[in-house]
């Protein structure tokens, strides 16, 4: 079964290159990205990888923790990780998952038979500290994701998730925000003085905590 946003995020254990991990336990009350690669020992991937791990400090920054997934075993994954950091320049420093058996994969929905019947496509999932899903996103096996953005929609995610707004295309941290429709302009002209209405529906506020 797909999962889709606001679900709970499925829990399990599984053995990783950083020991035996159960995700809720190991993600605590924080943020978390679980996200899959299809195989180890290849080129898109090991750029992927060596990515995130380099990325540690963004993500630290923003209370979210990092889980990788492939359906290779553990010795494989070992096996492999000295490429990585001889690629990229950086160690792993975030768990990966052996699932060999297919139960976190199957659990996530991460085959997608009509794409790759035996390997997991590039799913990722943000998980809230409130375990539940927050983003989902499923690239083919021949696109690199974009880790960027992966941060940016962590930036959004908890800025929205503290005040009543929404970020608009392309929004960067620091950049004007939108205020969000549930909003009245009567507690709009409380909450955020001076802002601009460039559409009734469409009013525009410096961000939160950022102003001036
Ligand atoms: C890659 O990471 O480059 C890759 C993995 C599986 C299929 C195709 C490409």
């Amino acid at each position: 079964m797909s999962i889709r946003l606001g679900d709970d995020a499925p829990d399990f254990t599984a053995e990783t290159t950083q020991g035996t991990i159960q995700f809720h336990d190991w993600k605590g009350d924080g943020w978390a990205v679980l996200f899959s690669h299809p195989a180890d020992f290849t080129p898109v991937c090991t750029t992927e990888l060596g990515r995130v791990a380099g990325l540690k400090s963004e993500f630290d920054r923003r209370n979210t923790k990092v889980i990788g997934l492939s359906v290779d075993s553990m010795e494989s994954h070992h096996g492999w990780l000295p490429d990585i950091e001889d690629v990229t320049g950086n160690k792993l420093n975030f768990p990966l998952i052996a699932d060999s058996d297919r139960k976190v994969s199957d659990l996530y929905d991460m085959i997608h038979p009509n794409a790759d019947n035996t390997l997991t496509v590039r799913s990722v999932f943000i998980v809230g500290p409130d375990n539940k899903i927050k983003l989902t996103l499923t690239y083919p096996a021949s696109t690199g994701r974009n880790f960027d953005e992966l941060l940016r929609v962590l930036d959004s995610l908890q800025l929205t998730s503290n005040h009543s707004v929404a970020t608009p295309a392309d929004w960067r941290d620091g950049q004007d925000v939108i205020i969000g429709t549930g909003v009245t302009d009567e507690e709009a002209n409380e909450k955020f003085p001076g802002y601009e209405a460039k559409k009734p529906y469409l009013r525009v506020t410096p961000q939160p905590g950022k102003e001036g």
